[in-house]
């Protein structure tokens, strides 16, 4: 998908000096994944105003005593569809305007508030003025849209947001998380315009004790159909494996919203991986009165089905078209996989039939640089990192992920555990469930739905009675996958007695008592390790809110990645495990509350997803055909010869032998999911470790004492990328000899001529610095930028002080 670019890089990239029209701008070139009649545009580019909600006559009116409500279309000043926006800030969304805010102490008690918990940016109660946000996007309508359906569909707004069209207030969503859909075609000029979408967020109240970001952090996409069509998330498409084949069921939903009765009649086919049609349904006519839905159910066997499954990530799409007599009038594509999942007591989990332990990691979705807002392209990047180190399936901790992380995980094959943000049974809660899983229900990736999280009536007959009546939502909106729910205490109770995969968070050494009890409740460690470590750094500072990257240091609630590894990695009844966490996120800054602590340590990789030094103990055994040795600590330790330092080597082979300029510190048995400790009395040089596997070399790490920096060397995720699209660019501080120095601080500046930098960041979870910049300090050795690529070619360098600069080409595409 494309991310967009703000209308001045449109206009920067454009040979004509002329003024795109923000509406030209918005339009996506394929996107529109159906044909006419149906069209889908992608609003990505957007004025932005940080509001003022202390002052109500400077918040644009609304909410003015009863104004806002007292004459229809007059909302707010700014939701007018002729306010002049122009000194409004240009952004492209996704977009989240708490990451650009300065950093301010708060309350230092984790969880207690927006403080720490949140990252300690300055927004939230004791921040009004930094707490509402306005957004604006004009649209373009013309005549032949009159009598159409249109609508806008968001992913996720941070939060409370309001929605007016040309003036009116159209809709309110609470959620910071939840989907939800807006239909506006009452309120729109089909006479020429303007037509303008505004939308307000509050982010005032937070819902996790989590970083969470502010504003449309989503994408929003406008859509325009037929009055009789499909309705947003009006598919449903599941398969059932036998002997001959795939019976694959299809549910699609039929909206007549004329005033008028209507009868047509619905084409289905199927599209296969390969882009051919692999099936054509039967068509099924319909008549449906004024106002009403119906679902009109098919299924067909797919005799030779090409199975979704996590090394051949074939999807299939449905098409539906609607027709009325011969004339098509909608037409919506519904991606999908064919694969079954079940989960056994006994044997864990099962993908089309074959047993794949669960390789996890829970993650928060925000990343250095862009906070929440992540581009598509950096949700790919994220999810390949976790998979180099052998992972397999995320848990979306503690809410619902982004389409484009799903559309992610399909393509690359990864599994989803997809969670809800409020375990309740209340209508709102209900309403945001449902919505989650209509939107999410027909991706392969999704294996397990969330109801929540230590949330504390877990063990309580109250708990079990909201949990039963969730369930029963999931049940009718999807038969298909279970239930689970991530539980601190009390399995035995409570919740414990109703989700279908019970979810253990830590206490990993009590699921065998669990399972001698409960034979038949099938088990995962919802949130497993929580090993706490800074990269690159191997001594404990609390000083300075430094921890050692060994894997020692955990809190009291958690173990090590070893502890928990070597408990679930042998025991086939459990399913698999979730690290708490592949990332490092912000907020909840454990186990330093306070400033300058902004971001958790947990992650198996820094905020940048740079790996710290257990990423090679989880890489090691979960792929363990891939031989690996991996030596910690750096080798830069100077006035320290002569005193010891303990070396860890992570891996796999059979032996490990340990060299200090050449001369061997002896050669140890690995021992399975553990990993190798040396004492080394320090000398300056080169540390190697040689991993044997049949008394073969077939490993090898290396850590040398560096030089002085000398230089900064920049890599790309990608050569090549589509305007507006994001390319994520590390820098390394290195010295003469191109050897990362693994304490080195420079400060460095990114530049992208042809593109823009949207944010910058270095994994260390005490920096202060601004992520909405281009310079960036390196921390032990590494910084990085996110690179938002224009129409043309882009030339990307970084360069610092005294140190030699580099640079690289994306070429567009
Ligand atoms: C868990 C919780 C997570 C996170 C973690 C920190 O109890 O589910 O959201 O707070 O603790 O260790």
């Amino acid at each position: 998908m494309d991310d967009g670019l703000t209308r001045r890089e449109i206009l920067a990239a454009s040979a004509v000096a002329l003024a795109v029209p923000a509406t030209l701008a918005n339009a996506t070139p394929g996107t529109a994944a159906t044909p006419e009649p149906r069209r889908r545009e992608r609003l990505t580019n957007w004025r932005f105003h940080l509001g003022h909600a202390a002052d109500v006559e400077k918040d644009f009116g609304f909410g003015r005593d009863q104004r806002t409500f007292a004459k229809a279309g007059q909302a707010a000043e700014a939701a007018a569809p002729k306010f002049d926006d122009s000194g409004w800030d240009e952004v492209v969304v996704p977009h989240d305007w708490a990451v650009a805010l300065p950093f301010a102490a708060g309350s230092p008690v984790k969880g207690s508030d927006r403080g720490a918990a949140h990252g300690f940016k300055a927004i939230g109660r004791e921040f009004p003025q930094n707490s509402i946000g306005w957004y604006r996007t004009p649209i373009e309508v013309t005549a032949s849209d009159k009598g159409r359906r249109i609508w806008l569909e968001f992913d996720g707004v941070f939060r409370d947001a309001i929605i007016f069209v040309n003036g009116y207030d159209v809709a309110r969503e609470e959620s910071g998380y939840a989907p939800f859909g807006v239909r506006i075609d009452d309120f729109l000029d089909y006479g020429g315009g303007p037509n303008v979408v505004t939308v307000r967020a509050d982010a005032t109240l937070g819902e996790g004790w989590f970083y969470e970001g502010a504003g449309i952090y989503r994408h929003v996409d406008l859509v325009r159909a037929d009055r009789l069509h499909v309705p947003q998330w009006g598919t449903f498409v599941r398969s059932e494996l036998g002997p001959d084949g795939a019976l694959v069921h299809f549910a699609t939903d039929v909206l007549n919203s004329r005033d008028v009765p209507a009868s047509g009649s619905l084409h289905q086919s199927l599209i296969g991986p390969d882009g051919e049609v692999a099936a054509v349904l039967p068509s099924m006519s319909f008549q449906l009165p004024p106002g009403q839905q119906r679902t009109l159910e098919q299924q067909t066997l797919l005799r030779a089905p090409r199975l979704w499954s996590l090394d051949q990530r074939n999807l299939y799409r449905l098409r539906s078209e609607i027709y009325e007599a011969d004339r098509l009038v909608d037409s919506t594509d519904t991606r999908f996989g064919v694969r079954t999942i079940y989960f056994d007591a006994e044997r864990g989990f099962f993908l089309n039939g074959k047993p794949v332990k669960l390789l996890g990691t829970a993650n928060h979705h925000d990343h250095a640089g862009v906070g929440t807002a992540i581009p598509d392209a950096l949700h790919r990047w994220r999810v390949a990192r976790l998979q180099e180190m052998g992972s397999n399936a995320w848990r979306s901790a503690h809410n619902p992920p982004a389409t484009a992380l799903l559309d992610a995980c399909d393509e690359l094959g990864m599994l989803m555990v997809c969670e809800q943000r409020i375990n309740s049974s209340s209508d709102e809660a209900v309403s945001q469930l449902e919505r989650m899983i209509r939107r999410d229900r027909n991706h392969p990736s999704v294996i397990l739905w969330s109801l929540g999280n230590e949330e504390p009536h877990q063990a309580t007959e109250r708990g079990a009675r909201i949990n039963a009546e969730l369930q029963e939502h999931v049940r009718q909106l999807d038969p298909t996958r279970p239930t689970t729910f991530a539980m601190d205490q009390g399995w035995d109770n409570g919740v414990g007695r109703v989700v279908d995969v019970l979810g253990f968070n830590y206490r990993t050494n009590q699921i065998e008592a669990y399972h001698e009890r409960h034979h038949a409740q099938p088990v995962i460690g919802t949130e497993t390790g929580s090993t706490v470590a800074t990269r690159g750094e191997y001594a404990n500072d609390p000083a300075r809110h430094v921890l050692r990257a060994y894997d020692t240091e955990h809190p009291w609630w958690a173990t090590t990645a070893e502890e928990w590894w070597t408990i679930v990695s042998d025991r086939p009844y459990i399913a698999g495990g979730f690290v708490w966490t592949g990332f490092d996120y912000r907020g909840e800054p454990t186990p330093f509350d306070s400033l300058p602590s902004i971001s958790s340590q947990f992650g198996i990789l820094d905020t940048c997803g740079f790996p710290k030094d257990n990423y090679f103990y989880y890489r090691a055994w979960w792929r363990p055909d891939q031989p690996l040795v991996h030596l910690l600590p750096h080798w830069n330790w100077p006035g320290r010869e002569g005193q010891p330092v303990e070396v860890w080597a992570h891996g796999n082979t059979d032996e490990v032998d340990l060299r200090l300029n050449g001369r061997s510190l002896g050669r140890k048995r690995m021992p399975r999911n553990r990993h190798l400790v040396w004492n080394v009395a320090y000398a300056p040089g080169r540390l190697e470790a040689v991993g044997f596997n049949d008394g073969r070399a077939v490993a090898r790490d290396v850590r040398e004492t560096t030089g002085p920096a000398r230089s900064v060397e920049l890599t790309v995720d990608r050569r090549t990328a589509k305007a507006g699209e994001v390319v994520i660019a590390n820098a390394a501080v290195v010295d003469s000899r191109g050897r990362t120095v693994p304490t080195a601080d420079n400060l460095l500046r990114f530049a992208a001529s042809g593109g823009r930098v949207i944010g910058v960041g270095n994994g260390n979870p005490n920096s202060l610095e601004p992520d909405a910049a281009s310079d960036r300090r390196a921390f032990n050795g590494l910084a990085q930028a996110i690179v938002r690529v224009g129409r043309g070619p882009v030339e990307i360098s970084v360069s610092g002080a005294g140190l030699a600069s580099s640079g690289l080409r994306i070429v567009g595409l």
